[in-house]
């Protein structure tokens, strides 16, 4: 779009606003951000997580890598440019979801710092909860459950996270989940516990 059609575009105030939405529901609204390497247990983790706030009668919503690929973001690869646009796409719809007072849980590499930075800086404090499903790299390759890594090693693939393309760490994540040590259980056992901590649920 260019500069002068941005200009016609004014942002439409809704009636009802969060606070009056959350009113509705015994819950808070934010983003469950999980990132990590492939195969780092993200999806895994994320549908646990969502069965057990199901249970807890807590409103969620999963955006997951490939099938956000498969349908809003399939015009986008996996260079750096694509991965940034595919972040800041999840991020908007992510932020819509905290407005509706929906609790997101969202599960993409998210592979660099600055685009995870830019997605926390969408929602207000606290409404971003940057969770990191740390796993050894040689332990995501042996799991390799897409066959990906063994593609990405004999050059099938261009630009794999962690072999040909970077994944740069959370520096100081909520919360860091240690796939290849923790259960899954007990993952989303520490994950409850903080969002009950933070009054997000009760
Ligand atoms: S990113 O980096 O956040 O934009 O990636 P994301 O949208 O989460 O998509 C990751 C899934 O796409 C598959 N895939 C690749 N991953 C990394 N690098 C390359 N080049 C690549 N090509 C395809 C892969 O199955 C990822 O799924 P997960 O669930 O992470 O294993």
């Amino acid at each position: 779009m260019v500069k002068n059609e941005i200009a016609n575009i004014l942002w439409h105030v809704s009636t009802l606003n969060k606070e009056q939405r959350r009113k509705l529901k015994k819950h808070k609204s934010c983003i469950l951000w999980i990132t990590g390497l492939s195969a780092s247990g993200k999806s895994t983790l994320a549908n646990a997580l969502e069965c057990r706030l199901n249970e807890m009668e807590v409103h969620t919503y999963i955006l997951d890598g490939d099938n956000i690929r498969h349908g809003l973001n399939k015009d986008l690869g996996f260079n750096p440019e694509d991965r940034r646009e595919n972040i800041r796409r999840i991020a908007e719809v992510a932020k819509l979801f905290v407005d509706a007072n929906i609790l997101v849980i969202t599960a993409f590499i998210s592979p660099y710092r600055e685009d995870r930075k830019a997605a926390r800086q969408l929602v207000e404090r606290g409404e971003f909860i940057e969770i990191y499903t740390k796993c050894p790299l040689n332990v995501c390759e042996k799991r390799d459950p897409k066959g990906l890594y063994k593609k990405a090693r004999i050059g099938k693939i261009y630009g794999f996270t962690g072999i040909t393309a970077p994944y740069e760490e959370p520096e100081n994540p909520e919360i860091i989940i240690e796939t290849d040590k923790d259960s899954t259980e007990e993952s989303v056992n520490k994950i409850i516990r903080y969002l009950l901590r933070k009054e997000i649920i009760e």
